[in-house]
């Protein structure tokens, strides 16, 4: 059984691999007619239990694109709402026998359980809990080592920052195990409420923390905001909103006095003023339209892949 649970799963050349055949999946996105018939017959459900627009967009325009049948399942529409398990739920959708089933849901391991419990589908992450956000981590990837090329520099060797609610993201998890393959630097910048507890010795020697901001974005070639999850977060791990501004927003002023060449990225959805400012995500340095892009890409890759049965569990 092939399945995509997390980046930790993959080895360096799994990774470089899915980048190589998104990029070469861009161009599909970019014809008049935008479709091949890589997955022609294969039929996907997407079954987003935890809400979301970019990813759920693109995994349906992603599969489509590649000619299967695509169908969306979300908690409210489903008989989730009315108790069941997400394990018989599952059961039931795999007895009508489709290929991949992409799932997000608010428990961490549940994509991981589902494919150690059913033995006839593919399962890809789509977003768990505070656990791995793998085709979020694969599409920054891909968006950095685009722009990069441009000035002939690779994927490596660079200083990545991460920046904001680090202890409550999936996407932050999934990028440090694709940096740690990679081997850059990455500078872990958030308030030591929101720091998971152990992040250095998880991810290796090249991840340091901090609580200042301006140290720890200082000369970084990529700075990756990060929402403030308060859905998830109470009111238990800053003072205040404010507060958490004042000290963390990354902002243009910013970053032209410490990082003046960094790009910035943001998974989206943005607290705009809160762990970005507009002059940022609407500026130059800002890469997070072509992240929204990539993420098309990047998911035909994976659903290719997996839907091929060329990915590792
Ligand atoms: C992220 C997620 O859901 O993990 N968003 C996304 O998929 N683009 C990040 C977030 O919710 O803050």
């Amino acid at each position: 059984m092939k399945h995509l649970i997390g980046i930790e799963d993959l080895s360096k050349d799994d990774l470089l691999g899915l980048l190589t055949d998104a990029d070469n999946f861009i161009e599909v996105s970019e014809r008049e007619i935008k479709k091949v018939p890589a997955l022609r017959g294969k039929t996907i459900i997407n079954l987003f239990l935890e809400n979301s627009t970019r990813t759920r967009v693109s995994f349906e325009i992603a599969g489509k694109r590649l000619s299967a049948d695509t169908i969306n399942v979300s908690s409210s529409g489903s008989s989730v709402s009315k108790g069941e398990t997400v394990l018989d739920t599952v059961w039931n959708l795999e007895a009508m026998n489709p290929d991949i089933v992409v799932i997000r849901h608010k428990e961490s391991g549940a994509p991981k359980f589902l494919a150690d419990n059913l033995k006839n589908v593919s399962i890809v992450n789509g977003g768990d809990g505070m656990h791995e956000h793998p085709t979020q981590a694969l599409l920054d990837c891909l968006t950095i080592q685009k722009h990069f090329a441009k000035a002939g520099r690779s994927l490596d060797g660079l200083k990545i920052a991460i920046v904001g609610d680090v202890f409550h993201s999936r996407v932050a998890r999934s990028n440090l195990w694709a940096h740690k393959l990679l081997g850059n630097k990455v500078s872990v910048v958030a308030p030591p409420t929101l720091v998971p507890r152990g992040v250095a010795e998880v991810y290796g020697d090249n991840v340091s923390v901090t609580h200042n901001l301006a140290e720890g974005i200082e000369g970084a070639d990529v700075v990756m905001c990060l929402r403030m999850q308060l859905e998830r977060q109470g009111n238990f791990f800053v003072p205040t909103l404010d507060d958490y501004t004042r000290r963390f927003c990354v902002t243009e002023k910013l970053l032209r006095k410490v990082a003046p060449h960094a790009v910035v990225l943001h998974p989206g959805p943005m607290n705009r003023g809160v762990e970005i400012s507009s002059d940022v995500a609407d500026g130059p340095r800002s890469l997070i339209g072509s992240q929204v892009n990539m993420g098309v890409a990047v998911r035909m890759a994976v659903l290719f892949k997996v839907g091929r049965g060329q990915l590792h569990e």
